[in-house]
């Protein structure tokens, strides 16, 4: 049992987010041959991730980023900005949040929302790249709904919610923080909720 003032986190998600690596100075991406940028910056959670590529090898060289986060977005970015430095685009296009979860060594259930920011945005940045090099053809969009757009949360993420436990609306909420602004994707979320459940446990 946690006392009072004792972190949920582990040393090493203490010591990104007390000491992040790679973060952006200033506003200027124009070094930067990719930029993306995901969340929502009225709910406080918003995500920009700069790369710089090797566009011989496709390699990316340098990942720099920027959040209004919390603790748990900073610490994942920052060792997600590690991780895929000296990976191809490829690679780095398929680093999930369960990954940088594991290298962060765990994270409380209820903060696994928060490692998914910097994934999307550096998926965004990829993107970006492609596109800025008339790859579009290569662009791999998400093919994801958004459901709640307050906090940006789509169908994939309340079908990992259900995967890593939620089964009511109330859990969904603490995991994702859906529904947590103007209220209006309930009925749509517990549905999808509901049809989650019957697929992967039957119930
Ligand atoms: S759409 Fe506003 S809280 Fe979900």
């Amino acid at each position: 049992m946690l006392q009072a003032g004792e972190w949920a986190y582990t040393e090493k998600l203490k010591e990104h987010f007390m000491s992040p690596r790679n973060i952006l100075q200033g506003d200027n991406t124009d070094d930067f041959d990719g930029v993306g940028m995901e969340g929502n910056l009225q709910c406080g959670d918003q995500m920009l991730v700069a790369i710089k590529v090797d566009k011989e090898k496709e390699v990316i060289t340098d990942c720099k980023w920027k959040t209004y986060g919390c603790a748990s977005a900073i610490a994942s970015t920052s060792i997600l900005s590690e991780m895929v430095k000296g990976m191809t685009l490829e690679q780095a296009f398929h680093v999930t949040p369960k990954d940088v979860v594991k290298e962060l060594g765990g994270l409380p259930d209820h903060k696994i929302h928060c490692s998914v920011l910097g994934d999307k945005a550096l998926r965004a940045s990829i993107n970006n790249f492609y596109s800025r090099n008339g790859m579009d053809d290569r662009v791999k969009q998400e093919q994801a709904t958004i459901v709640c757009q307050c906090m940006n949360i789509t169908d994939h993420d309340i079908e990992e919610a259900v995967l890593e436990g939620a089964r009511s609306y109330y859990e969904l909420q603490e995991r994702t923080k859906l529904g947590t602004v103007c209220g209006q994707c309930k009925d749509e979320a517990e549905a999808l909720l509901e049809k989650f459940k019957h697929i992967h446990f039957g119930a």
